[in-house]
């Protein structure tokens, strides 16, 4: 059994993982400012294994206190996305590095590391992005993941950094900002789904594969410690375009291709995981499975708030 803190551990990926990591007979402490409210953790809160902390990662003295007493960090907890970054700068900055510092500040010896970056961080890249690419994030989330990963290698402390493909999927705190996510909604809804350049290739992971790298990592510890990892898989690697038809396989929408206009997210990256695959990582839900998962959800789900980031 190993203690496991979870900073961001209500949010999208966090409360497909927290459930997962209980399953496997952990304790898991979840540190998180809710601000997205606590209700997804609702599945989950009885087991006696997990405990929660509200707190904030840019309070130094509490993440101190929160950290004491765990084997793993699985740092999660983040502004998350670039509208969400740019929405307000400052407070990306502080939550997105600041609060990584103060993590990596309250970590002891022999305590380990889980960082969540993106893939995001490549930017635009001509060919295919392996690890060994040059990073060249487009916007202040992806600077903030760069400055974030730079700050973690330059630590003694094990650790490893996840560079995580886009994720799709359905979760107890649903994000409907996730382009496969937001394209399904679109279609469901609205019937129709306008993209601009359609060609970029953007690449994917189901959430819930997303959630399983991290039990992963703990049991290949010895060939991940100190490493820098791409995780999703090549067969998921598509262009908005053809991500798109993917959903017109399923239900009948008008998906219409813009000529004018542009996309401000920039990112057109294709990406290798042949890294990880190695290892024996392999994601199991694939693009065509998640959108059945999705249409099924997303055609009954009452939409309260934007469940946006920004
Ligand atoms: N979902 C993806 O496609 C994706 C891809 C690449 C990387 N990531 C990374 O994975 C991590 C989790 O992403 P997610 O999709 O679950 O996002 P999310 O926005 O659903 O979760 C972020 C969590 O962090 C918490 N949080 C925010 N500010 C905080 C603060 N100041 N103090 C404490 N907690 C705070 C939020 O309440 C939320 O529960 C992030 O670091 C993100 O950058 C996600």
């Amino acid at each position: 059994m190993e203690r496991i803190l979870v900073t961001g551990g209500a949010g999208y990926i966090g409360t497909i993982l927290v459930p997962e990591l209980l399953k496997l007979g952990h304790k898991v402490t979840i540190y998180d400012n809710f601000m997205f409210g606590a209700a997804p953790l609702l599945g989950f809160s009885a087991n006696p294994n997990l405990t929660i902390i509200e707190g904030d990662v840019r309070d130094a003295k509490a993440v101190k206190e929160a950290v004491k007493g765990h084997d793993w960090i699985v740092h999660l907890a983040a502004i998350v996305g670039y509208p969400a970054c740019a929405a307000d700068p400052v407070r990306a900055n502080t939550v997105n590095v600041e609060g990584t510092r103060n993590v990596l500040n309250a970590m002891e010896k022999g305590q380990r590391l889980l960082y969540a970056s993106t893939g995001s961080t490549y930017g635009k890249v001509l060919g295919i992005a392996t690890e060994e690419t040059p990073i060249n994030p487009l916007t202040l989330y992806g600077r903030n993941k760069r400055d974030c990963e730079e700050m973690i290698q330059a630590t003694d402390h094990e650790f490893t950094l996840f560079r995580f493909a886009t994720v799709f999927g359905s979760s107890p705190r649903m994000r409907l900002d996730l382009l496969i996510n937001d394209f399904t909604y679109q279609a469901v809804h609205n019937k129709q789904i306008v993209i601009f350049e359609g060609h970029f290739r953007r690449t994917f992971l189901h959430s819930m594969d997303a959630a399983a790298i991290y039990p992963f990592a703990m049991s290949h510890w010895d060939q991940m410690n100190g490493g820098t990892f791409n995780v999703g898989d090549e067969t998921m690697n598509y262009t908005k375009l053809e991500a798109a038809q993917e959903i017109s396989k399923k239900l009948d929408y008008y998906l219409h291709e813009a000529d004018f206009g542009s996309d401000p997210d920039k990112r057109d990256y294709e990406v290798d995981y042949s890294k990880l695959k190695k290892l024996g990582y392999q994601a199991k839900i694939n693009l065509s499975d998640g959108i059945d998962e999705l249409i099924k959800i997303i055609s009954v789900l009452k939409i309260h708030n934007p469940l946006r980031n920004a």
